[in-house]
């Protein structure tokens, strides 16, 4: 176990607590900010004083004010990263924040370390200690209120299918006016985690019909409690990996799933594609000759858009393409910033509780024989602590980690 102050060497004390530093989120249409204001007096309440960058929260609707009222300081993103002992942030910070963080100080957000080791190696060169909010044990019962990914997944899901169903040209619902009867719109969902079952059971309450599908077999009753068909792809394997999620398919089953899996695609009216692999590139499950064979009108959500691709052949993170054959594909790859307020206070919480397990009489007390601690701290004490960021950080760098 062992005590981090900025700037001092680990195990030494901090004077008058914690202080806990917000920045202002800078990715392209980010809008969340990682701590609202609500919850700064909670924060204080527990011996944290905090330091917010200004306008921080103000795509997210809560202003500079909303901060001072609750009893924060509003400060320039200079002043927050030399004060914080903590940095908060919802998405990884910036490279001019990391060369300008230092030894004892911490970084809390959702951090990416499995697909961003080099973050992780940066962070563990310049001694900061990394909390990445991606690693928590999810099914943890007491881990739960700080779940950030499941909370942003929730989000994401919903967003999807109000999206969907606001890009589709047709009536999600059957209706029956005087000017004639609209079938329900038919929307199939691939992949169902947080995000799949959330976008199911909002697009069922919007009226579609809705058929889910995922390569977990222990899905289809989660399918059908969400009022949605499960689709049973005959060629599709059992891909249960560790921890609840999936493993990757193998080039040859992947193959087989596709060729079944593009004839259920082309009948449909809405795809809304939610599957991931951690640490991996999203399976790609909806192809061009699926896409080639979807009727003009429908409609393709990507959820799982990013920078290393997504479910969707040719889908691009934050755009919206209308193929030749009148696919309109939507790249939606951080839908949850789409929803800043519900999003951001979410995000706050689980940051909170995690806040609230690590931190004790106003100092960050790293204890990796913790669970939950050996699932979140990445980096510690200029090393590279947990075990499948380490071996990535070795495996590209030879041997950053110790
Ligand atoms: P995720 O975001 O990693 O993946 C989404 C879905 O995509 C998963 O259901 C996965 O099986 C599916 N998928 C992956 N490859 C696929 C492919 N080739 N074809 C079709 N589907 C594919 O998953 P998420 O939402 O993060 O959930 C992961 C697990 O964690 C789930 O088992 C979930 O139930 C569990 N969980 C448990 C919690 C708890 O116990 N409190 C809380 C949150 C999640």
């Amino acid at each position: 176990m062992s005590e981090t102050t900025p700037g001092a060497p680990s195990g030494t004390i901090a004077q008058g607590g914690l202080v806990v530093g917000v920045l202002k989120e800078e990715w392209p249409r980010e809008r969340r900010v990682a701590i609202v204001p609500d919850d700064v007096a909670r924060l204080r309440g527990s011996g944290m004083s905090l330091v917010v960058e200004a306008g921080a929260g103000s795509a997210a609707w809560h202003s500079d004010d909303a901060y001072r009222s609750a009893g924060a300081t509003v400060a320039s993103r200079e002043e927050v990263v030399e004060r914080a002992g903590v940095v908060v942030t919802v998405r990884k910070p910036p490279p001019g924040v990391v060369s300008a963080l230092r030894a004892g100080q911490a970084v809390l957000g959702l951090l990416q370390p499995l697909t961003d080791p080099d973050l992780a190696r940066d962070l563990a060169e310049r001694g900061v200690t990394a909390l990445s909010l991606d690693g928590l044990p999810r099914t943890l019962s007491r881990a739960q209120t700080m779940d950030a990914l499941t909370s942003q997944a929730n989000i994401a899901g919903y967003k999807a299918a109000v999206l969907a169903a606001d890009t589709f040209g047709r009536f999600f619902p059957l209706l029956i006016t005087a000017s004639g009867t609209s079938k329900p719109a038919d929307v199939l969902v691939l992949g169902a985690g947080v995000a799949g079952l959330q976008a199911m059971g909002t697009a069922r309450r919007l009226g579609a019909i809705v058929t889910g599908y995922d390569v977990r077999p222990a899905t289809k009753a989660e399918v059908e409690s969400v009022g949605a068909k499960f689709l049973a792809v005959g060629a599709s394997p059992s891909a249960a990996g560790d921890g609840g999620y999936a493993r990757e398919l193998t080039a040859d089953e992947q193959a087989a799933q596709q060729e079944e899996l593009n004839a259920h695609i082309a009948r449909r009216d809405v795809v809304i594609s939610t599957a991931q692999v951690p640490g991996r590139r999203p399976p790609l499950l909806v192809t061009s000759t699926a896409l080639g064979q979807m009727r003009p009108g429908t409609v393709v959500v990507d959820v799982a858009a990013s920078a290393l691709g997504g479910n969707v052949e040719g889908s691009v993170d934050g755009e919206t393409i209308v193929t030749p054959e009148g696919v309109t594909i939507v790249g939606a790859g951080n839908l949850p910033a789409e929803v800043p307020g519900a999003a951001s206070a979410a995000f706050s919480r689980n940051a909170c509780a995690l806040l609230a397990h690590v931190v004790q009489d106003g100092r960050l007390v790293v204890d990796l024989g913790d669970e939950i601690q050996a699932g979140v701290v990445v980096t510690h004490d200029g090393t590279v602590v947990h075990p499948a960021v380490a071996g990535l950080v070795g495996e590209s760098h030879g041997g950053a980690s110790r």
